[in-house]
């Protein structure tokens, strides 16, 4: 096999994940011919923009892509890169599973599957600040935008995945008694298109606050959750936290004819350089495009030597209570696969 790929190592923690990464791939023969190419605050410092025509230019060819973390600036500076990239390729389906993988956790048995509307609502950026009496910054306005046709294709995802992979239900996950221009959108495109799957795949809907709630005291009754594009940023990172943090957590951002893989989690300045991330949540963001390029026997022997390797926890990362580097617990991994 050798399917042409993007690769963005990205910034902080992101090289030394990737490495671990490419490692675990090359193990199983999973040989993605890579295109390497710059992204966030690292192209920005070699090449002057966080987003390097080049970049876009190699994902538009190979239209697939693994991606590590990018640093975006808080509140000033350049947009995120993240966020554009999912927006140019119409990404419109942020597919964020979790699953219990380590012993003795607070919940076991955790299997769930956040899709999350990706290019649209409050993450569009059309912001503005209002100058009052002097003060620039008296008034600030974010505006979401949410369209039918964007509800709709994030919903429809979302039902197809489920019969695609044998899920009972989708919850579709809102905040229409408030915002009932956006929310209000989502929750009726929803339920429409929930119609379409009658007698096949179950439907239910709770408002996000409740649905936080819930997913702390009972996760077990959620399935599939679907969401607008800022709700199912904030819950992914709750639902990460499940299953024993964003280490644990991949994503895929999934288009009609595009599709980039990476992890849930960002670009941890706290612990980059360190050699000490845990790698897990790209691993299994590459067992995702592995699957997505229908090479699903090594994704699944990927994620049982990754399992295996969890629960012997002789060689894991800090975060998941062991003390093994990063290059470590991926040689670990490594070795279960032969
Ligand atoms: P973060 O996800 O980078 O880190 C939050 C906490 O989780 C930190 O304590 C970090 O050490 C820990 N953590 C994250 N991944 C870990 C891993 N693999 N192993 C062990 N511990 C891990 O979130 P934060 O600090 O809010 O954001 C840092 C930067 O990342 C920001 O510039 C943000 O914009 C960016 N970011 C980028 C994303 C992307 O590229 N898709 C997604 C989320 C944030
Ligand atoms: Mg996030």
């Amino acid at each position: 096999m050798s399917i042409p790929a993007t690769l963005i190592r990205g910034d902080g923690i992101g090289p030394e994940i990737i490495e671990a990464t490419l490692r675990v791939l090359e193990a199983v023969g999973a040989l993605f011919d890579w295109d390497e190419q710059t992204a966030g605050l690292g192209a920005l410092e070699s090449e002057g923009t966080p987003l390097p025509d080049c970049t876009v230019e190699s994902f538009r060819q190979t239209r697939l892509a693994l991606k590590g973390p990018l640093t975006t600036p808080v509140g000033t500076g350049f947009r995120s890169v993240n966020v554009l990239l999912r927006r140019e390729f119409e990404l419109y389906a942020n597919v964020r599973p979790v699953k219990s993988m380590i012993p003795h956790q607070r919940y076991d048995d955790i299997d769930l599957v956040l899709v999350r509307e990706n290019t649209e609502g409050l993450y569009v950026g059309f912001e503005t600040t209002i100058s009052v009496g002097g003060d620039p910054r008296a008034v600030a306005q974010s505006t979401a935008i949410v369209t039918r046709q964007g509800c709709e294709r994030a919903v429809r995802f979302a039902f197809e995945y489920a019969l695609a992979n044998g899920r009972k239900k989708v919850t579709i996950c809102h905040k229409a008694n408030i915002l009932r221009a956006a929310s209000g959108l989502f929750l009726d495109v929803g339920r429409e298109v929930a119609d379409d799957y009658k007698g096949k795949v179950e439907v239910d809907d709770v408002i996000i606050d409740a649905c936080a709630m819930k997913l702390v005291l009972d996760p077990w009754q959620f399935d599939i959750i679907v969401t607008t594009n800022m709700f199912g940023d904030i819950l992914s990172d709750l639902m990460a936290g499940l299953v024993g943090g964003l280490g644990m957590a991949p994503g895929a951002n999934i288009g009609d004819d595009a599709a980039l893989f990476e992890a849930v989690h960002g670009s941890a300045p706290d612990i980059a350089g360190k050699g000490i991330a845990n790698p897990t949540a790209l691993i299994l963001a590459a067992c995702m495009m592995l699957d997505h390029v229908d090479e699903e026997e090594n994704a699944d022997r990927i994620r049982r030597a990754l399992e295996g390797t969890i629960r012997e926890g002789t060689h894991t990362t800090r975060d998941i209570g062991g003390n093994a580097s990063t290059l470590e617990f991926a040689d670990a991994v490594n070795r279960r696969l032969g």
